[in-house]
């Protein structure tokens, strides 16, 4: 055991106070700092960027404190602690036995996809992502000069499933990878074993390798579980890379520090050959893996705390949409931090929705557009906050569409 990963007994117990109102003065966020200098609206409320309005668990505050009082900084090494806490953690959860050979890392999941890209595609292939998803699932593919593929989710009875059909028309000689979000980022869906199943079994027949972004796998509403895609069988787990973090289950994202699970040595070795083209796999976050660390290992109670948190968040907001702005059709989610909310009802484009919740009510969401095609109408509400601050949100969310409305 590596003392200065390791939290005192008592630490753990401690758990953080998910009503307090964090003193942004020393703070410095995408979400909020941010946004409020792009804006010049200091009195905006952010519901945009994925990351949480709570401070992380303490242990991790603690053992990052020990780290800093150190004063070395130089090139990390990770302690065979950290790898246990890591196993332990996806063993515990998930049932997943993740072994110690299938490991990289990275400072990021979307830093990943790149080198994986690079390595196992080349320049004009097709690469299939399933929208609405992470602008960033697009983005990459296209910055890497690969064609995206959009395979859109269908919506049936309310739910968001994968669309086989459509799958298999989008597949040819060009196709070489899936990009799989797991849960999916914004519709919170957490894909069943059985889907997972299919999704392996068609890839595999049609030589498409899964990059499968696990990143939001602890952030669960009751009653669901996660399926990680490399546990479906030993064909799934041969045929996938698998990109994980504890970053937004933690509130990390700003420690730099992700995972590469995978078991298959070619395409482990593709993905560490990917990494010398801009030499990324040189050094590696101090402060992110000893934060790792003590996330996988001791913070179970925290997150369940968390979850406990949000779900009182979202039928907070839901009670009040129900009430208050039956026009919003509530997208049942199941996993993350985020409402995702179908307005097409209010016929407004993705610029009249901007200019009346962002620059006339100060309001920062995101819009259903920038998730590709199936978002149109939609917004992405991030609940991650003090419900004091939710309920300053939808109540000015409430006011910009009775303005709307007239
Ligand atoms: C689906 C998805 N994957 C990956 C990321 C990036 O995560 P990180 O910055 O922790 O690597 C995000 C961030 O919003 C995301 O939504």
């Amino acid at each position: 055991m590596h003392d200065l990963h390791r939290a005192p007994a008592d630490a753990a117990a401690e758990t953080t106070d998910f009503d307090e109102i964090l003193d942004r003065s020393q703070l410095s966020s995408v979400k909020w700092e941010m946004e409020i200098d792009r804006t010049g609206n200091k009195s905006l409320l952010g519901f945009g960027t994925a990351d949480m309005d709570f401070r992380s668990p303490k242990p991790i505050a603690e053992a990052l404190e020990r780290t800093a009082r150190l004063g070395h900084f130089g090139y990390p090494y990770k302690p065979n602690s950290y790898y246990e806490a890591l196993i332990g953690f996806y063993k515990r959860h998930f049932g997943w036995e993740i072994k110690r050979e299938w490991i990289a890392h990275n400072v990021g999941i979307y830093p990943s996809m790149r080198p994986l890209i690079d390595r196992l595609s080349v320049e004009g292939d097709e690469i299939i992502y399933q929208p609405p998803v992470h602008f960033q699932f697009r983005n990459i593919v296209a910055a890497a000069g690969r064609v995206p593929v959009a395979n859109p989710l269908i919506l049936r009875n309310g739910r968001y499933e994968f669309d086989f059909d459509q799958l298999a028309r989008c597949v040819s000689s060009r196709t070489k990878l899936l990009l799989l979000c797991n849960p999916h980022n914004p519709v919170g869906r957490v894909w069943s074993r059985d889907e997972l199943a299919q999704l392996a079994e068609f890839c595999q027949q049609n030589n498409i390798v899964v990059v499968s972004d696990e990143v939001y796998c602890g952030l669960l509403h009751d009653g669901f579980h996660f399926t990680p895609f490399g546990s479906v069988s030993s064909d799934a787990l041969m045929n996938s890379v698998s990109l994980l973090s504890a970053s937004k289950m933690f509130n990390l994202t700003g420690l730099k520090h992700s995972q590469v699970i995978a078991a298959n040595p070619r395409l482990m070795n593709e993905y560490l050959e990917g990494l010398k083209r801009d030499t990324s796999g040189y050094g590696g976050s101090l402060f992110g893996h000893v934060a790792t660390e003590v996330a996988y290992r001791d913070c179970d109670g925290w997150l369940a705390d968390l979850m406990k948190y949000v779900a009182g968040n979202y039928a907070f907001a839901e009670a009040f949409f129900k009430e208050r702005l039956p026009r919003i059709r509530i997208r049942p989610t199941e996993s993350t931090y985020f409402m995702w909310l179908d307005l097409s009802d209010y016929g407004m484009s993705h610029q009249e929705m901007l200019d009346l919740f962002e620059t006339r009510h100060g309001l920062v969401l995101n819009y259903g557009e920038d998730y590709g095609p199936g978002g149109e109408g939609h917004i992405r509400l991030n609940i991650g906050t003090p419900k004091s601050i939710l309920a300053q949100g939808i109540e000015r969310m409430a006011k910009a569409l009775s303005s709307h409305e007239g």
